[in-house]
Order: C-alpha cells, then sequence, then structure tokens
C-alpha cells in the first residue's frame, strides 16, 4: 500500500518555508500586549508630528518627499544601478555585474567523482558530488589570499519531487490539479541522506572567474552518516547514549544544516535547525522525553528516513533526536578529521552562527533559534581566541556562557545567563545539572524569561560600526494582543529587522540597547507599516529577511526566503541596506533568484571583489505564477535553471557575482 503525499505539504510549508507547525512555545512570557509597540512608534511618531509642523507653513509635503529623497540617495553606501524585481524562470544581476554559476548540486568534487546522472543516482555518487539545496556559504582564505581558499556549503535539505525521476503523479482535486509524491525506496532516502549536509571545496580565481579545484586536497564532503564527535557539557550524558553508541559520545552525520559561520581560527561551524522533520514513530507512553520533544516538533516524520534507518524512529531509539539541534565545527585543514558537535553552544532550531572575536579576545557567537516564538541567543567563549596558536582555539566552544536575549520597551537589551544553578535552571524545575539545562534550552530560556521573537534567523555581528543585526523573518501567528516593541506588529507578514548596540561596544556584554532598523514589506501599501526610507524604489523594498551579511566596509546585505507572486509579486533575492546617516533604512535590490528558489548565502570575499549566493531550491512552487500556473516536478519544473536543458534537472547552485572588467562591488 503505498501513500501519496503532496510535495508542498511534505517539504515547503511544514517543515521549511515558515516554520508554520503550531506554535510550540507554551510560556506566557510578556508580550507587552498593553504597551503596543511604545518605543517604535513614538519614534515614528516624533518624526512624522516634526515632519508636519514644519511642513504645514511653507513647504508642500512632496516638496519635503524629494528632498529626503535626494539626501537619502546621495548617502547611499551603495554605488550600483538597481536591478528590476520581478518574477521569471532565470536570475538576473545588477548592470554591470555577472553572475557565474559554480557550483551545481551533483557537481563532481573528487578526481574519482562520477559526472552528474539524474537517472543514475546512488548514495556512492552522491556523496562524492556537491550536495542539495545550498545554504550557508564561507569562505577560508588559503595562505590569505582573497583568490584562493576553501569554499564551505551547508546542504540544508532535499525535495525530492525535484530530485528524482518517476515518484510524482498528478491528481485532480477541488478542480485544481495536484502532485503527489510516492514513498521514497530506500535507495533514493540513502542518496537523501548523501545529499545533505556540508561541502568543503577548493576554489581559485583565474583570469576574473571562479574555477572549482575539483581534486583539491582538502575537499570534503559531510554527510548525514559521516562520524561525528558529541564535546563539551553533554557529552556522554545519559539522555544522548543509543544502542549505537552506548558512550553518548558518538553521533552519525548531521542534517538541516541552514546558515552557520567560519569561525575566527579557521574552522567551519554547521548550524542544525529544523531536526524534528527527520524523525518518525512513537514515543513509548510517558517517555521522559515527550515534554522536551514536544517543544521542538519533534517528530514531523516529514521524511522518511525512521521507515529504513531505526535511529530516526522514536519507537526504537528514544534518544536519538538529542544528539541532533546543535552548532558542529569542522576543522578544513584535516579532510578526515572528526566533526565536533558543541553542546555548549545549546540544542535548538539553530539557524546560523556567525562569531566577532571582543576587546578581550573572547569570541562571541550570535544564534537564533528559528521558530515563532523563540529566542535570540548569543554564546560567549570561557578562553580567549589566540591568533597565533591555532591549536590553543581547538576546543574554544566546549567551555563559554550561553545567554538569551530579553528585549524590553526602553530600547534595553539583557542577555540572560543560561547557567545551572542561576535562577530558575534548578532541580526543581527538573534539571540536574548543565548537560540537562543545554539539551533543553529553549525550557531553560522560557524559565528565564525571555522574548518570544518573530522566527530569528541570521544573526550578524558587524565589526565596523560594532552593532548587531537580527533578522526577523516573519510570524503570520502574532496576535495583536502579543504584539510588543521588539516585535511591533501583528501577523508580521513580512519581517523585520533590530539592531543591537552592546554596551561600550564591547560583544561579551550583558547588556545593549536595541531598535528596530526596519520594518518590511511594500511601503506603498499603508496597512503593512513598513519603514523603508523614502529613497527606496518600487524594486527596493523586500520582505521576509533572512539570510544576511555584511562586507569588509560594514555595509549591510539582507536574503530574502519566502517572497513570490502571491506574497510580494517579486521572487527573493539580496538587496543592499544602509545603515547609517541620512540614507538610513534605504534598501536597493541586486540579485533575485529564479521563480520558486531562496536567497541564501550570501558571503563577500575578504576583498570585496565577489558576493557569492546560494539559489535554494530553485522550481519549487510556480502553481501561483502566470508564468507556470501548476505543479512543479522533476519531470515539468518551473524552471530548469541553471542548465536549461530538457534532459537535466533543476539544480540549487552556488553563483559568483563579479564586476565585469574587476574592482569592489558596488562602490
Ligand atoms: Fe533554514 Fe531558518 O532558515
Ligand atoms: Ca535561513
Ligand atoms: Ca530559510
Amino acid at each position: 500500500m503505498t501513500e501519496h503525499r503532496s510535495p508542498d505539504a511534505r517539504f515547503r510549508t511544514s517543515l521549511l518555508e515558515e516554520n508554520e507547525g503550531p506554535a510550540i512555545n507554551p510560556t506566557d512570557n510578556r508580550t507587552m500586549g498593553e504597551i503596543i509597540a511604545a518605543r517604535f512608534s513614538r519614534r515614528g511618531f516624533l518624526k512624522g508630528s516634526l515632519a508636519v509642523s514644519a511642513i504645514a507653513a511653507t513647504v508642500s509635503p512632496l516638496a519635503m518627499i524629494a528632498a529626503d529623497d535626494a539626501r537619502a540617495a546621495e548617502g547611499s553606501a551603495f554605488k550600483f544601478d538597481e536591478l528590476q524585481a520581478g518574477i521569471d524562470d532565470k536570475h538576473h544581476v545588477a548592470p554591470g555585474y555577472d553572475a557565474d554559476v559554480l557550483l551545481r548540486w551533483g557537481d563532481p568534487l573528487f578526481a574519482d567523482s562520477p559526472e552528474f546522472d539524474p537517472t543514475k543516482q546512488s548514495a556512492q555518487a552522491q556523496a562524492k558530488q556537491f550536495g542539495y539545496n545550498n545554504d550557508y556559504v564561507g569562505y577560508i582564505a588559503i595562505d590569505g589570499s582573497a583568490e584562493h581558499g576553501l569554499l564551505v556549503v551547508n546542504h540544508e535539505y532535499t525535495n525530492p519531487h525535484l530530485m528524482f525521476p518517476g515518484i510524482v503523479s498528478i491528481v485532480e482535486k477541488d478542480g485544481k490539479k495536484k502532485a503527489e509524491v510516492a514513498p521514497l525506496s530506500k535507495e533514493q532516502v540513502d542518496v537523501e541522506m548523501a545529499a545533505h549536509g556540508g561541502t568543503i571545496v577548493e576554489i581559485r580565481k583565474e583570469g576574473g572567474k571562479w574555477q572549482v579545484v575539483r581534486d583539491g586536497k582538502l575537499n570534503r564532503r559531510i554527510t548525514s552518516t559521516t562520524e561525528m564527535a558529541l564535546s563539551g557539557p553533554v557529552a556522554g550524558h545519559d539522555r544522548v547514549k543509543t544502542n549505537a553508541d552506548p558512550s553518548g559520545t558518538k553521533v552519525f552525520g548531521t542534517f538541516n544544516n541552514c546558515a552557520g559561520g567560519v569561525t575566527p581560527w579557521g574552522t567551519y561551524v554547521m548550524a542544525e535547525e529544523n531536526i524534528h522533520g527527520y524523525f518518525s514513530g512513537e514515543l513509548p507512553e510517558d517517555h521522559k522525553e515527550a515534554a522536551n520533544y514536544k517543544r521542538l516538533g519533534i517528530p514531523e516524520g516529514a521524511y522518511e528516513w525512521g521507515a529504513h534507518y531505526d535511529r530516526f524512529n522514536l519507537a526504537k531509539e528514544p534518544n536519538e533526536p538529542n544528539r541532533f539541534g546543535w552548532v558542529v565545527e569542522v576543522d578544513v585543514n584535516d579532510p578526515t578529521s572528526t566533526p565536533r558537535k558543541r553542546t555548549a553552544m545549546g540544542r535548538f532550531k539553530h539557524e546560523g552562527a556567525e562569531s566577532i572575536v571582543a576587546k578581550d579576545g573572547r569570541v562571541v557567537f550570535y544564534l537564533g533559534d528559528d521558530e515563532r516564538f523563540d529566542y535570540v541567543y548569543k554564546f560567549v567563549t570561557k578562553g580567549a581566541f589566540n591568533a597565533n596558536d591555532h591549536a590553543a582555539n581547538k576546543d574554544l566552544l566546549d567551555d563559554g556562557t550561553l545567554h538569551v536575549a530579553k528585549f524590553a520597551e526602553d530600547g534595553t537589551v539583557d542577555w540572560l545567563p543560561i547557567v545551572f544553578g542561576q535562577g530558575p535552571l534548578t532541580a526543581e524545575n527538573g534539571f540536574a545539572g548543565q548537560a540537562d539545562v543545554l539539551i533543553e534550552t529553549r525550557r531553560a530560556a522560557d524559565l528565564l524569561g525571555a522574548t518570544k521573537m518573530d522566527r530569528p534567523e541570521d544573526i550578524q555581528p558587524n565589526g565596523v560600526n560594532g552593532k548587531v543585526y537580527v533578522m526577523l523573518t516573519n510570524n503570520s501567528k502574532r496576535k495583536a494582543d502579543q504584539v510588543d516593541a521588539a516585535n511591533p506588529r501583528a501577523e508580521n507578514a513580512f519581517g523585520h529587522i533590530i539592531e543591537i548596540t552592546e554596551t561600550d561596544g564591547d560583544f561579551t556584554a550583558t547588556k545593549g540597547k536595541w531598535e528596530v532598523l526596519l520594518k518590511c514589506g511594500d511601503p506603498s501599501v499603508a496597512d503593512v507599516g513598513a519603514t523603508f526610507s523614502t529613497a527606496t524604489t518600487a524594486n527596493g523594498w523586500f520582505g521576509m529577511p533572512d539570510n544576511c551579511a555584511v562586507d569588509s566596509a560594514g555595509r549591510l546585505w539582507v536574503a530574502t526566503d519566502g517572497q513570490g507572486p502571491k506574497a510580494t509579486g517579486r521572487t527573493d533575492g539580496l538587496w543592499a541596506v544602509d545603515t547609517e546617516g541620512a540614507a538610513r533604512a534605504t534598501s536597493k535590490l541586486f540579485f533575485r533568484v529564479p521563480i520558486g528558489a531562496e536567497m541564501c548565502g550570501p558571503l563577500f570575499a575578504p576583498d570585496d571583489q565577489t558576493a557569492f549566493v546560494a539559489v535554494q531550491h530553485p522550481g519549487d512552487g510556480g502553481e501561483d505564477w502566470d508564468g507556470f500556473g501548476r505543479p512543479s516536478y522533476y519531470e515539468d519544473p518551473s524552471t530548469r535553471w541553471p542548465d536549461f536543458k530538457p534532459d537535466m534537472p533543476v539544480r540549487p547552485s552556488v553563483v559568483a557575482i563579479t564586476r565585469q572588467g574587476g574592482g569592489k562591488i558596488a562602490v
């Protein structure tokens, strides 16, 4: 008996696109409904009322706006001609730039890798080829070069309906065509497992164009079966012991690696995000992990791995989910090194792990937990970074203090330490030690009274201006009485960006200030309440900020996830966002993705002459686009990007953007 499900239900809507499962934060931590948007509104009101009184006497409002426009446009830190927003089956970049496909799903990475053949996929082949759904992109220079280095790329998840031939059938339901996906074979599940994880690959710029060094000696694939170590406070704990690993120290693989980071000491960190989808089966009744798993939405059962491997079936291996939801650190200088899951950094739906060295040498990692009503964290290492001794930094991530953010309406933020024995994190609340606190990081943060956010995605510290940028992608479930100063819109469909300034510019500080940099969405629709500067054009606004980067000049670039024909009438892309002076909150479109894709990466090479972007799940959707108007799947995709060959499926790929004739981007 085969069960058929729609690819939407399986892979996008339920698991990833919106993290739109039932809201699973059960606490009533302050929503500050009674103080609705006090801080942000006051700022907006003052600006508005001054403007009105000044205008009223002499100047027409239109003239006033034109003057604002001119000041903002002149002050913009970004010099490029803006791209036009829109929707089609190709990628587009601003005039004067080239956007070249560098690495596609299935591209060979090793001398002995087979060439990509979508009709002959195997786990063995996939484990030697570039994986699926590229997300985080990092660059680790070789000999300090901006033109020769290792590209590290996460492969977040798989879209079987776009990957495998012959598994989708189209049925009519309620007068509409729907795609149904047949259950995957074990061989296909094995391909999926090999397509997850990460890639480390040598790249080199020659004649102004990037090339993959196919047999680079540090090239490596990490997959859902790569052996890893659990390290830090949770290693060896009873709650992470399984039949395959009675020691509680050895894990097989990583998956749903969303964003990540490169540490100051040159290792690659991968964040495990939506881990709930990979587990199925039922926990034995009254099992001690029931509440823990419920808080993370485990099991969601979107993937069929549990049908073929006992460890993904809760009935058979109830502790396995405690071994996922961590940040994984990889030493890229040794392709045989054992990746380590750094449990001191907490367990939740880790979006990313960008870091910065603080004044005293300790290293601070900013961590988002991407779920509606979940939290913003930061981890401060106990030891200091040693720039002169690589080995001294080896286990910095095993010891430090995890904090969670509490945003107050007066514009301050408190970073609350998540430490066993402090405050409510005691035996009375069911914690026997720091390992329990870390395994149940979300519950610990609930008890501390952290602020429930509108899906924290990437968080980027900016070493140039000393600020920290927090992408909050959206939260359609926030009700009017749940609005607070840091999450100022009910039914927040388009998300917002918060800017944090830590006390005394010290990233380790336990207190800071914050303000909303930008409320996103179409500023021409008053009800949306977007706050782009008036210099932002009809192409320049965006919704759903997700990934972000700062270039070496400290300028902010924002990538989006979840736009499209219905939501915003434009595809996702990369926008340049001013943060300073009169141009603050001006945004310009630089690159956009083909239909169905989201924009991941982004990353600037150290010389700012290349922007690497990751086009994730292109062709995933198209029903609601006039140019296609039907379900998109392997045999009939809404785009065959990037090859556009009839026998080649659509392929997630990393793109390298360079300026024609050379030079830094957007100067
Ligand atoms: Fe994997 Fe939250 O994006
Ligand atoms: Ca993301
Ligand atoms: Ca995303």
